[in-house]
C-alpha cells in the first residue's frame, strides 16, 4: 500500500473541454453498446445453435466473454465519470484495473494463439481434426489460456505495487493503463521499466506472435501445395477471419505502446486501439462466414 497520501487517483479522461466531452461521451456509448450487442448475439448464437459447437467458435466463444470485459474495463470510467462528474478512483479499483486489462490483453493475445493451432490442424490434418481438437483439448488449451493469462502479467504488476510514491495523483488516460502511472512515480523504476518491457515483449507478445506466426508457416506451406485454384481459396478462406483479427489486434497493440506522449487525440487514438478489436470481432466473424451468417438467419426466423 501506498504511504498516507496516495489512496486514490484522478483519471483525467481524453479531454478537459466540456463541449469536447459530450462528444466523447457519446461516442464511447456508442461504441460500448455496439460492442457488447454484437458479442451477446454473437455468444448466444455460439452457445445455441448446435451447427456452431465446433473448437473454433468454443475459441472464439471465450474471444468474446474476454473481449467484453475488456471494453468493460477500459471504458466504463469515461462513461461514469461523465455521468457522477467524479473522476477519481481509489487505489485499490486502480491497481485492480491495471491487473485485469493486463491479463485480459495477455488471454487474447493466448486464445488467438490457440485458434492459429486450431487452424493450422483444420488445413494440415483435416482428417484428423475432431480427434486431434476433441472436447478435452480445447478445455485444456482454453483453461490454459484463462489461467495462463492471469498468471503471467503478475510478476512485474507485483514489483509494481510496492511502490509508494506518486508525484502527481492525476493520470493522463482514461482508465488506470500502467504505462501512464508509471510516469506519475517518484520511485527509481528504470529498473521495473526494463523488466516490464522485457516481461511483455518476451511472454506475453513474442511468445504469442511467434507461435502464431509458426503456425502460419506451415499453414501458407500447406495451401501452396494444394493445385487447384478452387481448393486454395476454400482453405485460404478458414482461415482468413482468424487472419484478420490477428492482425487486427497485433497492430492495435503495439500502436498503443508505441505511442509518444499523451495528448488529446493520441488518447483518443488509443481509445479506437482498444475498442477496436472487441466491436469488431464479432463482425469479422459474422460477416465472413456463411455458418454464422445461416444460424443468424435462422434465429431471426424463429423469432418471427
Ligand atoms: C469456453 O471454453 C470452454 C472450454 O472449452 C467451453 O466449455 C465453453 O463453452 C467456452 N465458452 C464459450 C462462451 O463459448
Amino acid at each position: 500500500m501506498p504511504s498516507n497520501e496516495t489512496t486514490f487517483f484522478i483519471i483525467r479522461g481524453i479531454t478537459d473541454d466540456p463541449q469536447f466531452q459530450i462528444i466523447i461521451f457519446c461516442l464511447v456509448l456508442f461504441i460500448y453498446l455496439t460492442t457488447i450487442a454484437g458479442n451477446l448475439t454473437f455468444l448466444s448464437l455460439v452457445c445455441f445453435d448446435h451447427h456452431l459447437h465446433t473448437p473454433m467458435y468454443i475459441f472464439l466463444g471465450n474471444l468474446s466473454v474476454v473481449d467484453m470485459l475488456c471494453s468493460t474495463i477500459t471504458q466504463h470510467n469515461v462513461l461514469l465519470s461523465f455521468i457522477t462528474k467524479d473522476k477519481s478512483i481509489g487505489y485499490g479499483s486502480c491497481m485492480a484495473q491495471m491487473y485485469m486489462f493486463g491479463s485480459l490483453t495477455g488471454q487474447e493475445l493466448l486464445i488467438l494463439t490457440a485458434m492459429g493451432y486450431d487452424r493450422y490442424v483444420a488445413i494440415c490434418r483435416p482428417l484428423l481434426y475432431y480427434n486431434i481438437m476433441n472436447k478435452r483439448t480445447c478445455v485444456l488449451l482454453n483453461g490454459a489460456c484463462w489461467i495462463w493469462g492471469f498468471l503471467q502479467i503478475m510478476p512485474p504488476l507485483g514489483v509494481f505495487y510496492t511502490f509508494t510514491c506518486y508525484s502527481s495523483r492525476v493520470i493522463n488516460h482514461f482508465f488506470c493503463d500502467i504505462l501512464p502511472l508509471m510516469k506519475l512515480s517518484c520511485n527509481d523504476i528504470s529498473l521495473l521499466r526494463i523488466f516490464f518491457f522485457m516481461e511483455c515483449l518476451v511472454l506475453i507478445g513474442c511468445t504469442p506472435f511467434f507461435l502464431t506466426f509458426i503456425s502460419y508457416i506451415f499453414i501458407i506451406r500447406n495451401i501452396m501445395k494444394i493445385r487447384s485454384t478452387t481448393g486454395k481459396r476454400k482453405a485460404f478462406y478458414t482461415c482468413s477471419s482468424h487472419l484478420t483479427v490477428v492482425l487486427l489486434l497485433y497492430t492495435t497493440l503495439f500502436s498503443q505502446y508505441m505511442s509518444p506522449d499523451l495528448n488529446d487525440s493520441t488518447k483518443l487514438f488509443a481509445l479506437f486501439n482498444t475498442a477496436a478489436v472487441p466491436l469488431l470481432n464479432p463482425l469479422i466473424y459474422s460477416l465472413k462466414n456463411k455458418d454464422v451468417k445461416a444460424a443468424l438467419r435462422q434465429s431471426l426466423v424463429r423469432l418471427k
